[in-house]
């Protein structure tokens, strides 16, 4: 049975359409990556997932359910947790304060579990600057936080928004090996990023999004040798080519 298995969502602002007839599964495990143009519609599939914002139309199934009318904190406790395009931290707090309020919204245990959020700020990287403000953090360090939050939730399925936008090369490869030690876990990865080498690193499918609608979807290598992403992302229009 597939995590998660989304069946013609759609979702408009006013006229327009942003997300339009999107199907796509993602199985128990898998991670699957997301590319397209600004403006494709791409994070907004992530509100429509995690649930902050209502689909108009389709459903959303996760581990079988159909979760599609249910809240965000519904589906947080359920295992689905996002990391944000840019990071909001608590930036008057530490960094291991940010993990306890993860930790606390993402369980309804009431005890506190300082030895967990511990945990996960060695496997993210950010043991050192526990007791740092989230303030006061690099932006390398606020990804990693933005993901140390998220996991602190206990997600089984862990949606990414360009993580990696805005790191250098050097940033994004160690931040691409921590999110293999991620999915090497067995949480499922949904990956929204630009950075196609980053992605199909840690991914073994891409599904491409234009103008909300799904144009491409199967193995890295194949997807992006496909007419229409050529087309969208170096602009060759291949029926000119072939004239
Ligand atoms: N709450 C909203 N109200 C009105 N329009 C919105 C809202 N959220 C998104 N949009 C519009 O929907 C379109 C898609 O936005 P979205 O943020 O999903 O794109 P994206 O693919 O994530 O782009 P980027 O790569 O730049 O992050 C844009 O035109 C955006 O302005
Ligand atoms: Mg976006």
């Amino acid at each position: 049975m597939p995590i998660l298995e989304l069946d013609n969502v759609s979702k408009s602002y006013g006229a327009l359409t942003v997300t339009d007839g999107v199907s796509f599964a993602i199985e128990q495990g898998d991670a699957l990556g997301i590319i397209g143009p600004n403006g494709a519609g791409k994070s907004t599939l992530f509100n429509l997932i995690g649930g902050t914002q209502a689909v108009d139309s389709g459903t959303i199934l996760f581990q079988g359910r159909d979760i599609t009318a249910t809240g965000a904190a519904v589906r947080c406790h359920a295992g689905i947790a996002r990391s944000f395009q840019i990071p909001h931290p608590f930036v008057g707090m530490t960094v291991f304060e940010n993990l306890l309020v993860a930790d606390a919204f993402g369980t309804t245990e009431r005890h506190v579990r300082e030895d967990r959020c511990r945990d996960i700020l060695d496997r993210t990287g950010l043991l050192p600057k526990a007791n740092r403000p989230a303030g006061s953090l690099t932006l390398l360090e606020r990804k990693r936080l933005e993901l140390a939050r998220a996991l602190a939730t206990d997600p089984k399925l862990l949606l990414l928004d360009e993580i990696a936008g805005g790191l250098t090369e050097g940033e994004c490869r160690s931040l691409v090996g921590t999110i293999k030690g991620v999915r090497d876990s067995g949480v499922s990865i949904i990956w929204i990023e630009h950075i196609v080498h980053a992605l199909t690193a840690v991914v073994e499918r891409l599904v491409v999004i234009d103008y909300g609608r799904i144009v491409a979807n199967g193995l890295p290598d194949s997807v992006m040798a496909e007419p229409v992403v050529k087309e969208i992302y170096l602009g060759i229009d291949v029926d000119d080519q072939a004239a």
